[in-house]
């Protein structure tokens, strides 16, 4: 399996990689939605401001992550995690947090010092995330499930207070995804 920076030709592929996915996981409105997120994500997004990655299996797309920047008041460069998908037959072999942990060490190189994200703390435990507080690091819009908010420093400092509500890219500009 190979990892590498997603790139402009592969977004139809791994749009309906992640449509598919969670369709599986989440129901066919789920589905949907990420798949229309993941699209938005990477047409709509200043290039700047969006990474992606993916885990390649035989010339094929099997597994994709995004980050995109967050702007929040305090200077600082932090990237929320989200989505992230391995294809349903890929799953429970390591290639989720393989991928994750990639995609944290590229973004290290480029000088992002904060990655935050929303999930289940017992899987992103496994990646180096904590959870942070609502004062800690406001989230863009009100959180569905604050204790799923989680984040992590990729200097090896202490997380320290950023300050304003920030900004997330347009893609994730719904309240309802949050
Ligand atoms: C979540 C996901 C990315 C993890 O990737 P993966 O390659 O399957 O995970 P790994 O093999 O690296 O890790 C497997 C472990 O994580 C756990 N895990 C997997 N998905 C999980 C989830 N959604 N919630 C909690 N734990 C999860 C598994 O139970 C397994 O634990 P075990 O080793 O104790 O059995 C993948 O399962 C997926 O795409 N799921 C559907 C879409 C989704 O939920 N994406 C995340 C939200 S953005």
């Amino acid at each position: 399996m190979q990892l590498a920076r997603f790139e402009a030709s592969q977004a139809a592929e791994v749009q309906l990689l992640f449509a598919r996915t969670f369709s599986d996981a989440e129901g066919p409105a789920e589905g949907e939605l990420v798949g229309g997120l993941v699209r938005k994500l990477v047409t709509d997004t200043d290039p700047r401001d969006f990474l992606g990655f993916v885990a390649m299996e035989q010339g094929r797309v099997v597994a994709g992550i995004f980050f995109s920047r967050l702007t929040f008041d305090t200077p600082a460069e932090a990237f929320l995690l989200s989505p992230v998908a391995v294809q349903s037959d890929n799953q429970g072999q390591g290639v989720g947090q393989r991928l994750i942990r990639y995609g944290l060490e590229r973004l290290k190189e480029r000088g992002v010092t904060r990655v935050f994200t929303c999930g289940d703390p017992a899987f992103y435990s496994r990646v180096g995330f904590t959870p942070v507080s609502e004062e800690t690091a406001p989230p863009p819009f009100r959180l569905s499930q604050p204790e799923g908010w989680l984040g992590q420093m990729l200097d090896g400092h202490e997380m320290t207070a950023l300050s304003g509500v920030p900004r997330c890219v347009t893609a994730f500009d719904d309240p309802a995804d949050w």
